[in-house]
């Protein structure tokens, strides 16, 4: 694999603390929240959680793929403003497909290591279910008996015209290529619904999560907005994906493609969700740190990103950690803990067989096979996730990283800063 692509080191960059809603089954409990207003919610709660004021903040970055309301270009503005960050700090939407959490981080630690800011709003959000039911074509008119072009934009968009196939198809490729086989990818699931299940018994799972309630969120001057839960439910406190799935019950799913390997037990879950971390400057973290008696979750130490074949896009994460070891100078014997988003399992085993990794240190908490993939909000919360279970397992480097449609990777070295 090649070794060419976008790699940033930083020296001083510091993940604060970070926070997620729960991840919730498509058309359930946060069914009729927007993107905008999922990503508010997160982003009080992170600043919240970090004790940092919305004042101190000098950019929002945030990201969204599918646009789950009219209003989805004002959202990195409306996600800082009603948050709490000043009027005069600008927000900017950044957009990486599957790999959007992950770019958060690293042009975050652009902003603070360049000195544009001390310290900067990351908010990644995503309501698969308000994915439109969209048509480009009818603007002009509807010529009598012609086809009605409207089209479900979630399953459209998991298409890739370029080659022709969609997302479950290129984890098809990589099985072929690899050799793996069903029975492979669903032990593969049937472990990550195990782990997931195990981490949230253990409450590992609820240390991240900010419960979502109905709420309203104001601004003075403006337009009041907030979040209404669907039905009858009041909360929602937990990911709702998650359940023992023995092997023997996910061998009896159905394939999605007639002799594929990939079902939809061990695929990705369509969930929505928003995520959110604060990143800063070594100046502002060691200030903090004394103010707040802790130290940050952890201290982003480089990010890679490269280009893969549209039709193997899966494979994305193997290329993109190589060249994040590669310019590092780490190994992968050194990297304790990785989390790699489970986007079809043949395509997350493919990664880890192209890598030679070792499984017991990937997605130890369950991947989003079991919890979900709301895509631009997926890097961040894995990213969170990976800080805390370092700090938690009291080891020092780790990886998150994701495949991108399309044809990418992208990969983000984290340190512990209680072990460095
Ligand atoms: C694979 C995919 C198409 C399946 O979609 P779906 O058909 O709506 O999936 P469902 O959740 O209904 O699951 C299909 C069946 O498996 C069952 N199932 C799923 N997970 C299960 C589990 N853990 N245990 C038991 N049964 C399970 C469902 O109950 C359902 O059964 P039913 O048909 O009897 O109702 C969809 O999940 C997908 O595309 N995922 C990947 C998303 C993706 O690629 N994202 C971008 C990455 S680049």
């Amino acid at each position: 694999m090649t070794s060419r692509g976008f790699f940033s080191a930083f020296d001083d960059v510091w993940l604060l603390d970070g926070v997620r809603t729960p991840m919730v089954d498509y058309c359930g409990a946060l069914g009729h929240v927007s993107p905008t207003d999922m990503g508010i919610k997160a982003a009080r709660a992170a600043l919240a959680r970090a004790g940092v004021a919305g004042d101190d903040i000098g950019s929002v970055v945030a990201g969204n793929m599918a646009p789950g309301d009219f209003d989805q270009f004002c959202l990195p503005r409306h996600v800082g403003l009603y948050a709490g960050v000043p009027m005069q700090v600008p927000a900017i939407m950044v957009q990486r497909i599957c790999g959007t959490g992950f770019e958060l981080f690293r042009q975050a630690g652009e902003h603070v290591q360049g000195g544009a800011c001390d310290a900067a709003l990351v908010v990644g959000t995503e309501s698969m279910t308000r994915n439109p039911i969209a048509s480009f074509e009818h603007r002009t008119g509807f010529k009598l008996g012609a086809p009605v072009g409207f089209k479900d934009f979630m399953w459209e968009a998991l298409k890739d015209p370029a080659p022709g196939i969609n997302m479950i198809q290129t984890a098809e490729n990589l099985a072929r290529k690899y050799g793996i086989t069903r029975e492979e990818v669903d032990q593969f699931a049937s472990d990550s619904f195990a782990k997931a299940v195990a981490a949230q018994q253990s409450g590992f799972h609820a240390g991240e999560i900010v419960p979502v309630v109905t709420e309203k969120f104001e601004l003075e001057g403006y337009h009041p907005r907030g979040i209404r839960l669907s039905g009858k439910v009041t909360e929602v406190n937990a990911d709702t994906h998650a359940r023992p799935s023995p092997v023997e019950v996910l061998a009896k799913l159905k394939p999605v493609y007639e002799g594929g390997v990939q079902t939809g037990g061990n695929s990705s879950a369509l969930v929505d969700a928003a995520a959110a971390a604060i990143v800063a400057s070594g100046d502002y973290a060691r200030a903090w740190t004394k103010r707040q008696g802790r130290k940050p979750l952890g201290r982003v130490v480089a990010a890679a990103a490269v280009g893969v074949p549209p039709e193997i896009m899966g494979i994305g994460p193997a290329p993109a950690i190589r060249l994040l070891l590669a310019r590092t100078g780490l190994t992968l014997n050194q990297i304790d803990r990785l989390e790699i988003n489970e986007a079809q399992g043949a395509q997350t085993l493919a990664v880890a067989r192209e890598l030679g990794l070792d499984l017991a240190r990937l997605n130890v908490n369950g991947g989003a096979i079991a919890l979900g993939h709301p895509l631009a909000a997926t890097g961040v919360r894995l990213t969170v996730t990976l800080a805390r279970e370092m700090k938690r397992a009291q080891v020092r480097y780790g990886i998150s990283s994701a495949c991108v449609g399309g044809g990418q990777g992208i990969a983000l070295l984290i340190e512990n800063p209680e072990v460095a």
